[in-house]
């Protein structure tokens, strides 16, 4: 059977679709929506997060990182940006600029009259909180900023950038609280980093007000005149289309990273579960018929801050990925291997060997093994069916250990009206980063297989140990690992059950 066929066979009675991250990210989405959007659905639709997520795309063959339009842009299907996301205007124009210079257009793009809008003060109040000592590492996308607006009720949505007079007096209201705290911060970082790209190299700046904000008027005015034609009531287009049309939802970041069900507060502001997602179309997620929740094969990884109990290296390597990048690691560290003893160095080989540096912020990702109890619990929210990505990168890796569940080893720690104490065994994750922050790994142990799989097209075709591998995780979490890659291209998948 060709891969098309068993795409059309696994999702025979498929109607609505949704991928997302079961881990903290990076997991391999992109290639899954791409798959997906190809051979099966009609419509593709994101509903969370903004321009703080990455994905690749190759364009006559030059790779692009685009970070608003849907992961489907060059199927000829229709792809909506939804309610739920936050709108970057200058990222989506300069990626729609991209495509129209490649001979693409942008008709088949439709934004949600009602996604949330980002805003010059977003990425000026991100980037500043990240300055100080109780920054969390996000992406600068002002991603944080946008979505307490939203919730303040003093945000602005996509729809403002259609009218005039009602984005100004809206723009200068939301303005008003973070005037008053901007006067009182660092006056030289603040003009530092109104210059920056993100901020259109300075046009949008006061040296005496802060903000021009009749040259964020007309900047703005002009990306909702660029963009009229595509924004419209994209909720209404779904629902039309449900029950008729194959709708693929493409779910950004990961569950882990949710600011409802995450590893609060080293989180994103948005809700990455499928119930996040659901509700950014604009669907209940009960009209989501198969929800597929995508992990990295046998390790995994982290950006940014936040507790993470199984990697390489722990804290070191947390620091080493603060202060390093893709070059310095190609330059000093190509005589590691992901068979190394020093933990520190195995988590590095595995990182080049993964090509696991953030699509958005370039940092190097966080690497550790496998980890169940985050893995239990965010399949607790998203559901049973898992896509294992990333096989391949550990074919020659001697050993391959999974975390099966933790040891508490902290203070005594209420969680509700339970008391956990030091040398407690936890299976499922609990949200909380204090409590993981003081958990630490119980592993099992696997041999790897030691063998070529990036051919393999078929489930038989794996070595049996990782076989073995794949059926320890589907026992241990109750779920069904339905789709495989064991490789970048589309053709480097395997489907199961068909
Ligand atoms: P923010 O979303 O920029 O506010 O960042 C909050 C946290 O989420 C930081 O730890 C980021 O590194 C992480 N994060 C946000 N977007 C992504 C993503 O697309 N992949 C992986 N991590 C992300």
């Amino acid at each position: 059977m060709s891969l098309e066929e068993q795409i059309t066979k696994l999702l025979d009675k498929v109607n609505t679709a949704a991928i997302v991250c079961n881990q903290f990210g990076d997991t391999g989405k992109g290639k899954f929506v791409d798959l997906l959007a190809f051979y099966w659905a009609d419509i593709i639709a994101r509903g969370t997060g903004g321009a703080n997520a990455g994905h690749t795309i190759n364009i006559k063959g030059k790779d692009y990182v685009f970070h608003m339009l849907p992961s489907g842009m060059l199927h000829d299907k229709i792809n909506i940006i939804g309610c739920g996301v936050a709108f970057d205007p200058r990222e989506a124009c300069n990626e729609i600029d991209i495509l129209e210079q490649a001979g693409r257009n942008s008709n088949n793009l439709r934004i949600s009259y009602n996604a949330k809008l980002v805003l010059p003060q977003h990425i000026l109040l991100d980037m500043l909180k990240e300055s100080n000592t109780d920054k969390i590492g996000t992406t600068g996308r002002g991603m944080g900023p946008l979505y307490t607006d939203h919730t303040a009720r003093t945000g602005l949505t996509v729809n403002d950038l259609l009218n005039k007079d009602v984005f100004y007096q809206k723009l200068k209201r939301n303005l008003r609280d973070k005037l008053k705290f901007l006067q009182t911060a660092d006056q030289e970082l603040i003009r530092k980093i109104m210059h920056h790209e993100r901020l259109e190299n300075g046009i949008f700046y006061s040296p005496t007000e802060i903000f021009d904000t009749s040259a964020i008027l007309e900047r703005y005015m002009n990306y909702g005149e660029l963009l009229k034609e595509l924004i419209t009531n994209t909720e209404e287009i779904i629902r039309e289309a449900l029950g008729k049309q194959k709708i693929l939802l493409e779910g950004a970041q990961g569950l882990l990273l949710s600011v409802d069900y995450g590893t609060y507060p080293f989180v994103t502001p948005s809700d990455p579960s499928i119930q996040g997602l659901a509700k950014g179309v604009g669907l209940n997620e009960k009209a989501v018929d198969v929800v597929y929740g995508i992990i990295k094969g046998f390790y995994m990884t982290r950006v940014g801050d936040g507790p993470m109990p199984t990697e390489f290296g722990g804290e070191k390597s947390a620091e080493w990925c603060r202060t390093n990048n893709r070059e310095t690691e190609k330059a000093n560290c190509s005589q590691y291997t992901i068979n190394n003893h020093d933990e520190l160095q195995k988590g590095i080989a595995i990182r080049m060997a993964g090509g696991e540096y953030g699509a958005t912020t370039k940092r190097p990702r966080r690497t550790g093994w496998l980890d169940l109890p985050l893995l239990r619990h965010a399949m607790k929210i998203n559901g049973d069916k898992l896509i294992l990505t990333k096989l391949d990168v550990l074919d020659q890796c001697e050993t391959i250990k999974i975390c099966t569940e933790y040891i508490y080893q902290g203070p005594d720690y209420n969680i509700g009206n339970k008391t956990i104490r030091k040398g407690d065994i936890i299976q499922t994750e609990i949200p909380d980063a204090y409590f993981l922050q003081h958990c630490t790994p119980n592993y099992r142990v696997f041999d790897g297989w030691l063998q070529k799989t990036t051919d393999a097209t078929n489930y038989g075709d794996l070595p049996s140990k990782m076989r073995n591998l794949i059926a320890f995780i589907d026992n241990e979490t109750k779920g069904r690992s339905a789709m495989l890659s064991v490789g970048p291209e589309r053709e480097q998948t395997i489907v199961r059950d068909v």
